[in-house]
């Protein structure tokens, strides 16, 4: 018997009381060069959130720092009013400069006007999933982060927030937000070519917290090498797939938010993550990121 919207690849997972697609979908790549203003295709950018929730993928991640305020306005225009099942995973902690900096805004008013404009610019009374931004662009830094955790936690109890994540954290402070209160997602720079997280990952899955990797496809500079060509060219595959679906297998708290601007892309990665690998795949896979 079919069902519809089809099965993704991967299934489901229990993000805190929300069932979302392990195959999801990272909005970042719908804004402007650089991350920073309007897509040069406004209706093209449209289709590939249309198609995302037509896939059946349950999971878009966004932040108004993207444009800045530009994937929120579009996931908006797209999609609302959404339908029940999809869960959109924003994030504060970051705002942008001129130059496109990632400057960060981690004072607790900082948080709360993020969250406010959050809310106001996806059309929601509600925020499924906050995630605290942690670190700088060169990836986690090491130091507190309760002031700003704390901001977010108030802004839970006052009702704006279902549930909390932080990301570009170290491990540290995934451990000290977790002394504040409880997390059901760290989303950390995690591909097959960079795993400094293979620890963490691990220890997330044995609480049930989900791991969601940014970049996993490389991000900027696409993955490439010859192992993963090797092992990409042996599957009649390509290297993309080969990358989403050793995600998926690599530990099953694992969800993905690849980003595309490409309808065709979308459906490619969809299908591609869905690749089954052998151990001997896998082991080869495995010295890659060692
Ligand atoms: N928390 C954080 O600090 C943080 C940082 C960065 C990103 N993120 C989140 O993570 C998500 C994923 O990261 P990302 O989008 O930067 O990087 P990514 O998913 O690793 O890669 C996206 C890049 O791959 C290309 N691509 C995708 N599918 C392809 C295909 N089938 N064939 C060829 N090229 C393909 C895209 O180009 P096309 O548009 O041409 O397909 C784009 O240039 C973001 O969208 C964002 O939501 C979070």
């Amino acid at each position: 018997m079919s069902t519809y919207p089809p099965e993704l690849p991967g299934g489901t997972w229990a993000l805190g009381g929300l069932t979302v697609t392990r195959f999801g979908y990272g909005a970042m790549q719908l804004a402007g060069p650089g991350v920073m203003g309007p897509p040069a295709d406004h209706d093209g950018a449209l289709a590939v959130l249309r198609e995302a929730v037509g896939l059946g993928i349950t999971h878009i991640d966004t932040s108004d720092a993207y444009g800045p305020r530009v994937t929120n306005r579009l996931i908006r225009e797209a999609l609302h009013p959404y339908p029940g099942a999809l869960h959109i995973v924003t994030k504060v902690g970051a705002n942008r400069d001129q130059q496109g900096g990632w400057p960060p805004a981690r004072r607790p008013e900082d948080v709360r006007r993020s969250v406010h404009e959050n809310l106001e610019s996806l059309g929601l009374d509600v925020l499924d999933l906050v995630n605290l931004r942690l670190g700088d662009a060169q990836g986690p830094r090491p130091g507190s982060l309760a002031e700003p955790f704390e901001a977010l936690v108030e802004l839970q109890q006052q009702g704006l927030i279902r549930h909390l994540g932080v990301s570009n954290a170290t491990a540290e402070q995934v451990a000290q937000a977790q002394a504040i209160a409880p997390i059901v997602c760290v989303q950390n720079m995690y591909n097959l070519a960079y795993r400094q997280d293979d620890e963490l990952i691990d220890g997330l899955a044995e609480q049930g917290v989900a791991y969601v990797p940014f970049f996993p496809l490389g991000g900027f500079s696409p993955l490439q090498s010859s192992a993963l060509s090797a092992v990409a060219a042996r599957l009649q595959a390509t290297p993309m797939s080969v990358a989403l679906a050793w995600l998926l297998r690599r530990s099953p708290n694992i969800l993905l938010i690849p980003g595309t601007s490409s309808v065709t892309h979308l459906r490619e990665n969809v299908a591609g993550a869905g690749l089954s690998l052998s151990d001997e795949d896998l082991g080869e896979l495995d010295k890659l990121g060692r």
